[in-house]
């Protein structure tokens, strides 16, 4: 096995709870799960990422963990997740499992104890400070939902950090007690074979010991810049590594925000042992304003360009490694925002899934992604959404600040993380084949279509193209070590890039808009590339003809030429 497999693998995020109910509650489960091992297989993927299935009072959906040593009993038993890990290996499929460094659940027993008293053996897992002068909150910092990001504890009288939910206290990383039990949990669940983690908001759990205010006070500014890539952040990460992941044949994929090419660097090139690769939402997060997530940005092909651009010449080259994704259980579907969920939702699946393929990186596929499947249009009214950050946002916009409802309603409606969560769509029987009772979110209307067993038999489907593009990986190295140079930089609707090595060379041009886009290769490019073969299209209409300097590209159409006789070779 090569030692850097993982940047190899593909990697598919199961969202349990939406992916197959085996019994009937409308909420996904580990039998489900291994009920469809087999579909797995037959679309190529070497790794799931399973987000949290620990015990927890689902708050954030499994994100406050009140347990870290059990399965949540909607979902299963630890029986049957071992289940599921053997036979997962079985098919030499890994499993990485969602481990959350941050913070607990308020009802975790350390918080339980650590309210108790000042004096408690856990308070300092937590995070407390005395109220300010005037009697409020420490400092100005607002929680990821939008208001302060501390709650007072009338018992013992401070107040405890949450850079999330109130429910979600942040953990203490600057005591070395509560480091030494979060790495025996780490390795209670290596011990059991899984094969790493991919770590939640692992940029998050140093924080700035003087706790200054910030700057401005966003609407979710969280206490940036004080509580992102903070002062002992690289410290805690090599002794982790050093005290687990050193220890074991692993993997971890660390989900960052707010990083720079250096910070990527000092996080995952190997010689510093500290993660495999991180999660950047930079480029999924194109589309969001800054100040406020729900709102939306225009953006253009260029700004995703020079986001793409960084991280293959600033983090690539010089060592670094990341997770490519569009696509998470955090973001709206990507067909919806970088693509066109209407008229061409298949053509702007498939350009989408051939760049986060063929660019350096390791790709990441939110399950139902590999579908084409788009939000949904039928989460309407704040009742429709489940997640909590939709309800935050509503009760301090609208029922706090007084702005009006149906502005508010129509950012969450188009931004909403549970586009993402609603249930995979297996085939067109009701529910889609995703549960017998009633789902906890609802299926998309579009179920009757865009489902697995439609695709599986038609060549020209998202789920076919996927199978190929993942098949392409393990056949040909260019696609994941190959050098990168982009074209036609200036381009406003076509992204050209290509991929080399000694063997060959690939021309990947994707169109990223619902108009034909014309291309002219500059000449020193179209003397190599001229003639190269076609390798792959979005179009279904199958082979067309070797490369020519200049061509035409229909609506988010992606193709992918080949040249294999390189120069000298
Ligand atoms: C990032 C996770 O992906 C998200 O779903 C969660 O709400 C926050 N971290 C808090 O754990």
């Amino acid at each position: 096995m090569h030692t850097t497999y993982w940047k190899e693998n593909v990697i598919y995020q199961v969202y349990l709870r939406s992916f197959k109910d085996s019994d009937g509650d409308g909420i996904g489960d580990l039998n489900g799960l291994l009920s469809k091992i087999e579909y797995l297989s037959e679309l190529g993927i070497d790794t799931v990422w399973l987000s949290p299935v620990y015990l927890s009072p689902n708050v954030d959906n499994g994100y406050d963990i009140k347990d870290y040593r059990a399965i949540q009993p909607e979902y299963g038993t630890i029986a049957e997740w071992k289940q599921l890990l053997d036979e997962l290996h079985k098919r030499s499929i890994r499993l990485i499992m969602d481990l959350v460094l941050n913070h607990t659940s308020d009802v975790h027993p350390w918080f339980i104890d650590a309210k108790s008293s000042r004096d408690s053996r856990y308070r300092d897992f937590y995070i407390w400070r005395p109220a300010s002068e005037d009697g409020g909150p420490p400092n100005n910092w607002t929680s990821y939902l939008g208001k302060s990001a501390w709650t007072f504890d009338e018992s013992t009288g401070e107040y405890y950090l949450h850079l999330y939910n109130a429910k979600q206290p942040d953990l203490n990383w600057d005591n070395p007690e509560l480091r030494a039990e979060m790495y025996k949990i780490m390795k209670f669940w290596l011990d059991k074979g899984i094969d790493g983690f991919r770590i939640d908001a692992v940029n998050s759990i140093s924080k700035d010991q003087r706790f200054p205010d910030t700057e401005e006070s966003k609407l979710q500014a969280s206490g940036e810049p004080y509580t992102k890539n903070g002062p002992r952040i690289h410290e805690f990460l090599r002794e982790m590594n050093d005290e687990v992941f050193s220890k074991y044949p692993i993997f971890t994929a660390g989900e960052t925000s707010k990083v720079t090419e250096d910070d990527v660097l000092m996080y995952t090139k190997p010689e510093r042992r500290e993660l495999s690769m991180v999660l950047s939402a930079e480029a999924s997060k194109l589309a969001d304003l800054d100040e406020d997530q729900w709102q939306s940005k225009e953006w253009t092909l260029d700004d995703l360009r020079k986001v793409m651009l960084k991280w293959q010449k600033d983090v690539g080259e010089p060592g670094g490694w990341f997770g490519l994704y569009l696509s998470n259980h955090d973001q709206p579907r990507m067909v919806a925002t970088f693509g066109d969920q209407g008229q061409y939702r298949n053509e702007s699946a498939k350009m989408l899934a051939i760049m986060l393929h063929t660019l350096k990186g390791t790709p990441f596929i939110l399950q139902g992604e590999e579908l084409g499947m788009t939000n949904h249009p039928g989460l309407q009214r704040i009742e429709d959404f489940n997640e909590q950050q939709a309800h935050a946002y509503y009760d301090v916009m609208v029922r706090e600040r007084g702005e009006p409802e149906d502005l508010i309603m129509e950012r969450i409606r188009r931004k909403s993380r549970d586009h993402a969560r609603t249930p995979m769509q297996w085939d067109d029987s009701p529910n889609a084949g995703f549960s017998d009772g009633t789902p906890w979110l609802p299926v998309h209307p579009d179920y009757p279509e865009v489902n697995v067993k439609a695709q599986r038999d038609d060549s020209g489907s998202v789920f076919n193209f996927y199978r190929t593009l993942i098949r392409l990986r393990k056949e040909h190295p260019v696609m994941v070590y190959g050098k990168f140079d982009v074209l036609l930089e200036d381009h406003e609707q076509i992204f050209a890039y290509r991929r080399y090595d000694e063997a060959e060379e690939w021309l990947i041009l994707l169109n990223f808009s619902g108009e034909h886009a014309h291309w002219e290769l500059p000449e020193k490019d179209a003397a190599r590339l001229e003639g190269a073969s076609f390798l792959l299209g979005s179009d279904p209409d199958g082979t067309k003809p070797p490369c020519h300097r200049t061509g035409t590209l229909k609506p988010y159409e992606g193709l992918v030429y080949q040249r294999l006789e390189l120069p000298g070779a």
